[in-house]
């Protein structure tokens, strides 16, 4: 029987990717998605690709009567939880939102999994855990610094409570997967980054840069590195979405496991790389300007992706080269 997977926030930038993935790897994406950082565009754009109507339900995943619902109303074999605010600048101007909407989410999640008998789980979770680490690349046993930011300590207290509850409920998997720098797009230009409002993250304003609607800024230029901006592991969201299909199958086949893994390139990429490889692969010139360095950003950051290779038989098919162009592919439609 083909499986039912929930994807919470299945309508953002990981999760939609993601539903893709997963309808190619045989299984059946549940959507569940309140449109608060995305619209129905990618949920078109995931049908298009797939060529077959999604299951979607526009609903919240702190309120549990609507989650509830879900579970009442399918079999569900698999949870991947996405639904989470992400922007680290908008969590130190307004830390009660995020820890109310990320913490509160993941426990209605844990909740109605308990109530459902649904035992298999997949978390994401992100680089952000380890803050500035003292060495690179890091592994999954590095230790947490204190978080960055308001997101970030959502992203370690989440951890925190998914391993407590696979403790205390002794059939329970979860698979923590540690996002570096996820870019991109599917290659067809259906779905990709599209975020509502100002961007936080590199490659969308670079992306508007490229069309003329900005100037990039480009936060340091004295970091103690090659060229003196940040380092950091980016990752093709295509690579990222396949990682989820297999940690899925990963914790199927678990009695009472969890463990977290990275997810990178296990190579950096300088924001100055970036820009320039985006201009020669592209053919479009990126407008961009020195500012002040970010608060907040780590100097440099990649990922020791192994484990996710030796214990899931999962590592990254594609390059930075493939995500810039594939990413430019998308905003360019
Ligand atoms: N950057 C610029 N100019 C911009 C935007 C970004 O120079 O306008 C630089 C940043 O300073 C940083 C790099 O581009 O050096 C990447 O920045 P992003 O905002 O794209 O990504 P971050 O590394 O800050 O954060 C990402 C995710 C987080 C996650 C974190 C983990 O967005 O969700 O990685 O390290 F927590």
């Amino acid at each position: 029987m083909e499986k039912n997977i929930l994807i919470t926030g299945g309508a953002g930038f990981i999760g939609s990717h993601t539903a893709v993935a997963l309808h190619q790897a045989g299984l059946k994406p549940i959507i569940v998605d309140n449109l608060s950082n995305t619209s129905m565009e990618m949920v078109h754009g995931i049908e298009n690709i797939i060529q077959e109507k999604l299951v979607f339900h526009p609903y919240d995943c702190c309120n549990k009567e609507q989650v509830k619902s879900i579970f009442e109303q399918y079999p569900i074999h698999g949870v991947i939880h996405f639904a989470a605010f992400k922007s680290v600048a908008e969590s130190v101007l307004e830390p009660q939102k995020y820890m109310k909407n990320n913490m509160g989410s993941l426990e209605v999640m844990l909740e109605c999994m308990k109530d459902a008998g649904v035992n298999n789980l997949v978390f994401s979770s992100s680089a952000t855990v380890y803050g500035e680490p003292d060495d690179n690349p890091v592994t999954e046993d590095t230790p947490f610094k204190k978080a960055a930011s308001p997101y970030g300590e959502t992203k370690q207290l989440g951890e925190d409570c998914i391993q407590s509850y696979c403790t205390e409920n002794i059939h329970f998997n979860a698979a923590l997967l540690r996002y570096f720098n996820p870019i991109g797009a599917h290659p067809s230009g259906n779905i990709g980054e599209l975020p509502l409002g100002i961007p936080n993250n590199l490659l969308p304003l670079v992306n508007q840069a490229a069309k003329g609607e900005r100037v990039l800024k480009i936060f340091g230029k004295d970091y103690n590195t090659p060229d003196g901006t940040c380092l950091r592991d980016y990752i093709h969201v295509m690579d990222l979405a396949e990682a989820h299909v297999a940690a899925l199958r990963w914790v199927f086949g678990q009695n009472g496991t969890c463990q977290a893994f990275n997810l990178g390139q296990g190579k950096v990429d300088s924001v100055l790389s970036i820009i320039q490889n985006f201009e020669s692969i592209n053919g479009v010139a990126i407008p961009y300007e020195w500012s002040e360095r970010r608060p907040g950003d780590v100097e440099q950051i990649w990922a020791n992706a192994s484990k996710a290779k030796n214990i899931l038989g999962w590592e990254t098919k594609r390059s930075t080269s493939d995500a810039l162009r594939d990413s430019w592919n998308f905003a360019k439609k």
